[in-house]
């Protein structure tokens, strides 16, 4: 009798946690809204999105695309909901500036962050308020190559409340967006300017000359910033801190994951840059470590006592594996796979430590129609917001992956974060630490 009485109250309790959460993303909502917006919004009774009870929580299902309705780190989520918010969410105003991207993606998840946050950065320099959504695409580089659209796989819902802060992600309107056309499965979109001089376009306007200038003004901002000649932008800033996330369905396996493991208290992450590629490249090899096992001896020694009992491994395996089946015999790579598979199984720490991998393989077993057939752009920002919340971060100065994480972490501050070196391990953000690391391999 008790112990029932217990157990509703304690689901009850997560589950005022989940309402709570939800009226904070209903009110952020509406403070973004314009009479257009607030009407659609009207005819969608914010009760009817209270009303709707979870059946249960399904945080422990693997097979995310089988229920809509869950309960976890967004607070209650259905997807239904989610849809429509996001269609009145992204309607275009016809009285602010709106611009088109046209050029695509470069380089991997992280390369791609660079420019889809130096074209934010130019939007609100040049005062630009709305983007068309199909027209900033994300490639699936090293999976199927195709080039999606960013809703898909982030939240323009909890992005667009930050509005005016951050410009708004919008629908492609052909009445409001002449100068366009947009056309194409839904997906993978494809743009063509209708207009002969992309300096006369104006609905919307064309942004950025080259493909790369995004990413360039990036780069030239934060060493900018590094070197003290600038504030570091409230628009950076904003995504760093959570503007930036992941769809809720892709953040939905990122809680499943988390719920199968047992690790809502805590994990450590580690980012194991051993693949061949930082293997045979010459930058920073003073910094580098490339033999796993040398990063695991550093890291028993650094934690004597290990301070949690799950480990996440943060590497690509599906490339790691082709080396090491491929034709040259590479000994570092095959001691390395080795290594990690007998990590994998056996725990480290004397087995004190469980090794839990999740990114692209996560992706594939997720089951979801998207993120499971575009499993390398998932798998990687499945990994990367895995390491954002991880309690402790443990990565390599030689990758931008890694940085990256420490450099949002820093901004959440969530201060322990650490290098392995060639025999050490060292603290990179410290308490009194007035900036994070930055790149420069
Ligand atoms: C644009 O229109 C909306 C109402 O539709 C209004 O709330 C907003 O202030 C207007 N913005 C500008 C910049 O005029
Ligand atoms: C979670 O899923 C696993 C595997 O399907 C199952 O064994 C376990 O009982 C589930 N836990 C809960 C709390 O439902
Ligand atoms: C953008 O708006 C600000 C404030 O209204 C103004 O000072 C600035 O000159 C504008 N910049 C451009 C490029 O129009
Ligand atoms: C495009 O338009 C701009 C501004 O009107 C003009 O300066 C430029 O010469 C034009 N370019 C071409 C190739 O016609
Ligand atoms: C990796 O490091 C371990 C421990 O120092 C050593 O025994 C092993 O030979 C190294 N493997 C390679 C391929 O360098
Ligand atoms: C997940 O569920 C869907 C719908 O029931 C099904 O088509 C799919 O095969 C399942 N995936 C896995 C990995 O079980």
């Amino acid at each position: 009798m008790l112990i029932a009485f217990l157990l509703t109250f304690i689901s009850l309790g997560v589950l005022s946690i989940c309402y709570f959460r939800a009226a904070i993303e209903t009110r952020d909502f509406k403070s973004g809204s314009s009479s257009q917006l607030a009407k659609q919004f009207r005819s969608f009774k914010s009760e009817q999105y209270h009303a709707q009870k979870p059946k249960k929580l399904v945080l422990n299902s693997t097979n995310t695309s089988t229920s809509s309705n869950y309960c976890g780190t967004l607070g209650w989520f259905s997807l239904q909901d989610y849809e429509y918010r996001k269609k009145a969410s992204m309607i275009p105003l016809s009285n602010v500036s709106t611009i088109a991207y046209s050029h695509g993606p470069f380089g991997g998840f992280r390369n791609q962050y660079m420019t889809l946050t130096g074209i934010m950065l130019g939007m609100r320099e040049k005062n630009f308020s709305q983007v068309i959504a199909p027209s900033i695409k994300w490639k699936d580089l090293f999976g199927t190559n195709q080039r999606l659209r960013h809703d898909l796989f982030f939240d323009v819902v909890h992005w667009n409340s930050f509005y005016p802060v951050l410009p708004r992600f919008v629908e492609y309107d052909k009445n409001l967006h002449p100068d366009v056309n947009i056309f194409g499965k839904y997906e993978t979109p494809s743009l063509r300017w209708k207009v002969q001089n992309l300096s006369k376009a104006k609905q919307p306007y064309a942004f950025g000359d080259t493909g790369l200038q995004a990413q360039n003004q990036y780069k030239q901002y934060v060493k900018r910033v590094t070197e003290g000649k600038q504030e570091r932008n409230s628009v950076d800033l904003k995504m760093m801190q959570g503007a930036f996330r992941p769809h809720p369905s892709l953040q939905r396996i990122i809680d499943g994951f988390i719920a199968k493991h047992g690790i809502e208290d805590g994990y450590l992450a580690l980012h194991a840059r051993v693949e061949p590629d930082m293997q045979k490249h010459n930058m920073c090899l003073d910094l580098k470590v490339k033999n796993f096992t040398d990063i695991i001896t550093s890291l028993e020694r650094k934690f004597a006592e290990p301070p949690f009992t799950t480990l996440l491994i943060l590497f690509n395996r599906g490339i790691l594996e082709s080396e090491v089946n491929g034709k040259d015999n590479n000994v570092l790579a095959k001691h390395n796979l080795q290594e990690i598979n007998n990590a994998v199984e056996r725990g480290l720490w004397n087995g004190k430590v469980k090794v839990v991998e999740a990114g692209v393989e996560l992706a594939k077993q997720s089951g979801h129609e998207v993120y499971s057939k575009y499993y390398s752009l998932s798998g990687s920002i499945i990994d990367f917001f895995l390491a954002v919340q991880s309690s402790i971060f443990i990565g390599t100065e030689v990758s931008s992956f890694s940085v990256d994480v420490e450099i949002t972490r820093f901004f959440r501050g969530m201060k322990n974060n650490y290098h392995y070196l060639p025999d050490q391990i060292v603290l990179t953000t410290p308490d009194d630490s007035r900036n994070p690391p930055r790149f420069k391999c």
